[in-house]
């Protein structure tokens, strides 16, 4: 079972209240939505790309009935899947970005090298993403590698891209532990197992994650009344960068001429999770939460 990342640290900072409105940008097992509702007798509209989570909204729904709603889609969609709903306007959005342990520990979904699996690491597996699969397969050496160093930082990106498209020259990789094997065998071994960062890579490419964040951002920005706060906990530097760019942006902080902004910090600085909690909760290791309220 998922367990959510900075859980209290995002409900002080959300405060949820009556009759608000909120929006799960990613629902996940429910986590988040679970304590706005037993916050607040507040609407929770929830969204996630990946339609295996309806087990988990029908157990929260027959909980808080009338109270939850989910959407099957994109975050960047926002807008038009709450206009289903005749909702424009919502108190909060939070974000709780990447991937669930659900999704990690599924083999079929492929999304870790834990586990034997299909190569696939789509977050909605009946959309029109490429999987991972095709992505080893057909892709060119160099988008290859240009695409492991550019979503992961990989130092030996060319050398596992070369390794990558010799081994598809014989067999086409279909596996995700054949993949994690191609990759140990080119890279030295370290702290961390040789094949995390390209499966990161790969990941991101796939759902075209910082696409996703980028567009997400926005369309939550737009979205908020006044009082109305956004809130996102992120997992790895590059998503960090994103959100920290366009909050900054929103706040007016490093504007060369000082203009009344929309948006202020809620605070200063970044929160990280407490040392018991990563304790507790290793997924939480890497999580930053940063939060800016619409003026
Ligand atoms: C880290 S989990 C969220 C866990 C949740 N906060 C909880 O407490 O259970 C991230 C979820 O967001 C979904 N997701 C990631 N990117 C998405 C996107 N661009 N649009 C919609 N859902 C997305 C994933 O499918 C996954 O279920």
């Amino acid at each position: 079972m998922h367990k959510p990342v900075l859980l209290q640290e995002v409900m002080s900072i959300l405060a949820p209240k009556d009759n608000e409105i909120y929006v799960d940008a990613t629902f996940g097992a429910g986590g988040y939505s679970r304590k706005i509702l037993q916050l607040a007798d507040s609407k929770v509209y929830a969204i996630d790309r990946d339609k295996s989570v309806h087990t988990f909204f029908d157990e929260l729904n027959s909980a808080y009935p009338q109270k939850l709603e989910l959407f099957t889609g994109k975050f960047s969609k926002m807008k038009e899947l709450l206009a289903q709903s005749n909702i424009n306007y919502v108190d909060g959005v939070i974000f709780d970005i990447g991937v669930s342990s659900m999704q990690l520990a599924d083999g079929e979904r492929g999304f870790s090298f834990m586990h034997d699996g299909p190569l696939d690491m789509r977050m909605n597996q009946s959309s029109d993403y490429i999987n991972a699969e095709t992505f080893v397969n057909t892709l060119g050496e160099k988008e290859i590698a240009d695409t492991i160093y550019k979503y992961s930082g990989e130092r030996c990106s060319r050398r596992i891209a070369k390794a990558i498209v010799n081994a598809r020259q014989k067999k086409t990789i279909k596996s995700t532990l054949e993949l994690a094997n191609i990759i140990r065998s080119v890279i030295p071994r370290g702290k961390i197992d040789a094949a995390t960062r390209t499966f990161q890579a790969i990941r991101i490419w796939v759902n075209d994650e910082l696409g996703e964040l980028e567009k997400g951002l926005k369309a939550a920005s737009e979205i908020l009344n006044t009082g109305g706060r956004l809130i996102v906990v992120s997992f790895h530097s590059l998503e960090d960068r994103i959100v920290k760019n366009y909050f900054n942006q929103l706040c007016g902080k490093n504007s060369p001429i000082p203009t009344p902004s929309e948006f202020t910090f809620i605070n200063k600085k970044v929160i990280r999770p407490s040392r018991e909690e990563t304790q507790t909760n290793p997924r939480a290791r890497s999580a930053k939460l940063r939060a800016i309220i619409k003026l």
